[in-house]
């Protein structure tokens, strides 16, 4: 069942999205070559505790930090370790807050210092993508009229789309109905409804869309070692359209 909110609720949600939002600004003037991505979610557990909210991650069926943090063939879910970026890396990061009974998700990829074209060029896309998922986000409109437009954009750009991970409904729950994969026929799927709040992620690959996870349980990585980005905002549907809740 897909939870409807209420205008009260998804005034709820603003707080812990902004803070997400605000939290991906201030670890991107973190990010050059030399730190660890331990630091980084170090200083992202910091901000978030001292302005009130709580890491939606920690603890999540065991994920054991504030961050995920997700470098090069690392698709998502990396764990934040003694590994130094460096010039060349692009690093995806992901994070969750939690404010008042409420979830925010969002997550961006960045550039390590100066990368080479193809890594500009997968990012923008991924990004690109995921905004005309977002579009896509309205009433009337049907679920996967978001995930189709997510792989018509990726896929013409000569990428592929991760299958195995998907977007997720959310709200007082990180995880709700529907799943929003980022892929899929147009016209299907549930009718989009006014006060539905969705996570939209887009995670897209320069060589095939197979990943495995490694044995630490939780690391997913592209099958063929070559590199992956993810973006990812949670947007709310409103009679305007979609709102982007985790933009500032
Ligand atoms: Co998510």
């Amino acid at each position: 069942m897909i939870i409807i909110k209420s205008e009260e609720e998804i005034a709820r949600m603003r707080r812990p999205n902004r803070m997400v939002a605000e939290l991906l600004d201030y670890l991107e003037g973190m990010i050059r070559p030399g730190v660890t991505t331990k630091e980084l979610d170090n200083k992202a557990e910091a901000f978030i505790l001292k302005r009130g909210g709580k890491p939606a991650f920690k603890g999540y069926h065991g994920y054991p930090a504030t961050i995920c943090a997700s470098i090069n063939e690392e698709v998502v879910h990396g764990i934040p370790g003694n590994r130094r970026l460096k010039e060349g890396d692009i690093i995806g990061i992901d994070l969750g807050v939690v404010i008042d009974g409420f979830f925010g998700d969002a997550a961006k990829t960045f550039a390590v210092g100066k990368v080479d074209k193809k890594a500009l060029k997968l990012m923008k896309i991924t990004e690109e993508s995921l905004y005309k998922g977002i579009e896509q986000a309205v009433e009337e409109n049907r679920l996967y009229d978001i995930s189709h437009a997510v792989q018509t954009h990726a896929e013409a750009a000569g990428f592929s789309v991760v299958r195995d991970f998907v977007g997720h409904g959310i709200g007082r729950q990180l995880h709700e109905e529907p799943q929003v994969p980022n892929y899929g026929p147009p016209h299907q799927g549930p009718r989009l409804e006014r006060g539905m709040a969705l996570a939209i992620e887009p995670m897209i690959n320069e060589g095939t869309w197979e990943v495995r996870v490694l044995k630490d349980g939780w690391t997913v990585v592209t099958a063929d070692g070559k590199r992956s980005a993810h973006f990812e905002h949670t947007i709310a549907i409103t009679k305007n359209g979609p709102e982007i809740l985790t933009k500032l």
